[in-house]
């Protein structure tokens, strides 16, 4: 599963509005660059007032060269006006970025923690809420407001082919509006350096159609899948009788655990451990044997799990779909 992660390619108005804005940017300050560059070789290309032989025409010195002042005024007022330009360019976007229409918005709140993106699906009833981890669906075509907020230290969310950035800060709620009008697959990644594994606090967010949207939503709302065969039930089992079930939540079991991702369709999401490793069985597998290797300073702690335990729990973790 590869995911876009490019500025230059919105996928959605917000981030169109800020690639406008670029684009605009960049065509002045090069109008301003071939300007300077022509003006430079122009110089450096004149006839020589001066060489070995003849001494250098000093008389300007006393004289006043309105020519060159007028070049400089001209010079100074076209920077002036520019940059007035590229203001006002600037505030024009900012407004267009704020005023998102919201009529059915979808309201997802992401929390981030060191390492990894909490991400809560509000519902007016309490039964319908949910919640899954560095993964986050939206529906295309319409606008979706994320509160943010942080559980530890200052993260920043940041998807650039949907939106800019917004920071996540402890104590405080902040918000960012934006729309995906392209169906895709999109990575964040967190744009504030927040410790150790801030280059692994990945996350994507997947653009889905109305329909599919609404297909992946029923199915987040159920609760963990029923263990399919006894290999899978020995992997629920030990899950639940080790220091596992106290840090993670699995909605359908006794496992309530708020430290770490809920893990109740944990094998349907394409990444664990914040975008690190895709999921399979293997990577899941290879995640609770040695996660400080993989990911050195992570909260997962290593529960010592005998082989069988661990092919058991993985089975069980990877088909919770
Ligand atoms: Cu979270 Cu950087």
């Amino acid at each position: 599963m590869t995911a876009l992660q490019d500025v230059l390619h919105p996928a959605g108005i917000q981030a169109s509005h800020i690639a406008s804005l670029w684009g605009f940017t960049v065509a002045i300050c090069a109008v301003v660059f071939v300007a300077i560059l022509a003006a430079l070789f122009y110089a450096l290309g004149r006839a020589p007032r001066a060489d070995a032989a003849t001494a250098p025409d000093m008389a300007s010195m006393d004289r006043p060269e309105s020519g060159t002042r007028r070049i400089v005024v001209a010079a100074v007022t076209l920077s002036i006006v520019g940059l007035l330009v590229l203001l006002g360019a600037s505030i024009a976007t900012d407004r267009a970025l704020a005023t998102l229409p919201l009529e059915n918005a979808v309201h997802i709140e992401m929390v981030g923690h060191q390492w990894w993106w909490e991400v809560n699906y509000d519902d007016p009833q309490p039964s319908r809420i949910f919640s899954t981890a560095n993964e986050m669906h939206i529906p295309v075509g319409r606008p979706v407001l994320v509160t943010l907020k942080a559980g530890d230290v200052i993260h920043s969310f940041w998807v650039p082919n949907l939106h800019g950035k917004k920071d996540l800060i402890p104590g405080r709620t902040n918000t960012i509006q934006l729309r995906a009008d392209k169906a895709g697959i999109y990575r964040g990644q967190c744009a504030e350096f927040c410790g150790l594994q801030h280059a692994h606090m990945g996350f994507v967010v997947i653009a889905d159609t109305p329909e599919d949207f609404a297909k992946w939503v029923d199915a987040q709302r159920a609760p963990a899948a029923q263990a399919s065969d006894e290999a899978v039930a020995a992997g629920r089992d030990t899950f639940m009788g080790k220091p596992c079930a106290g840090c993670h939540t699995i909605r359908g079991t006794q496992a309530a655990g708020t430290t770490g991702p809920d893990l109740t369709h944990v094998g349907g999401r394409a990444f664990i451990a914040a975008g690190l490793l895709a999921t399979t069985q293997g990577s899941l597998a290879a995640w609770i044997a040695d996660p400080q290797t993989l990911k050195p300073g992570n909260n997962m702690p290593l529960v010592p799990l005998t082989p069988d335990e661990l092919r058991a729990v993985s089975a069980y973790l990877a088909s919770l779909k």
